[in-house]
């Protein structure tokens, strides 16, 4: 028996190339020249009527640029679609409009809280193509004001595309592996010290 078998140094390699996935997609797509409107971002989304929670929601998907890999070209809004191409091979940006079959139309607002926080959706653990190693410090606030805003858009029942990933990295199972070694606890960055302004320009190019 040797000490270093050989499917152990693959797997490290393997996960060390799927850290570096995330990073090379986001680099990858979006427009991020859109402006943002800050009105809407003044208060805990708690305390927000409905109508300002769905303009904060609104805010906030604009801010972490959801639409890049959610909204294609030629598509309806968040309807996925969107063609990431990744050394891995080709993922598909999903529809995350509110129709029951093909959106999250049948998620609560803790089911999107946890795609958001761990990476995990309820039939199965998400590929960190969609990027939840950031969005990890979005507070529970900000997820809900998210979904609040998703929700009201008009459900699009249009089909996701199945990703063309090459072997193996087309193995969902190997991904709990992945979480374990890059996924770190990380407490909304609102909760630790210094100034309120420099707080919310970290959280924002953070989350
Ligand atoms: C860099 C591209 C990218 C960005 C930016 C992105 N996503 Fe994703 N997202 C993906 C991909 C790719 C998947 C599919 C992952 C999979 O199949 O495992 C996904 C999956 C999801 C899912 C699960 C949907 C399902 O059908 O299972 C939700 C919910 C979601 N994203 C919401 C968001 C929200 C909200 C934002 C903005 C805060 C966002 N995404 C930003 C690429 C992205």
């Amino acid at each position: 028996m040797t000490s270093q078998p050989d499917f152990l140094r693959h797997a490290r390699t393997t996960l060390a190339t799927m850290a570096a996935l995330g990073a090379a997609l986001l680099a990858g797509c979006g427009d991020h020249a859109a402006p943002i409107d800050t009105a809407a971002d003044q208060q805990p989304a708690t305390k927000l009527s409905p109508a300002d929670q769905i303009a904060r929601g609104r805010y906030l998907a604009r801010a972490a640029d959801c639409a890049a890999c959610h909204t294609s070209a030629q598509g309806a809004p968040f309807a996925g679609g969107v063609e990431l191409a990744s050394p891995f091979g080709t993922f598909y940006g999903t529809n995350i409009t509110p129709d029951k079959d093909h959106g999250i139309g049948k998620w609560s607002a803790d089911d999107f809280y946890k795609a958001l926080h761990d990476g995990v959706a309820p039939d199965k653990h998400l590929y960190p193509a969609m990027p939840y190693t950031s969005y990890r410090g979005l507070s529970r606030g900000d997820t809900d004001a998210m979904y609040a805003y998703l929700m009201q858009l008009k459900p699009v029942a249009v089909a996701n595309r199945p990703h063309d990933l090459s072997f193996p990295y087309n193995m969902r199972v190997t991904l709990p592996g992945w979480n374990l070694l890059f996924l770190k606890d990380q407490l909304p960055d609102a909760s630790t010290g210094q100034t309120p302004p420099w707080q919310r320009g970290r959280y924002l190019s953070n989350a």
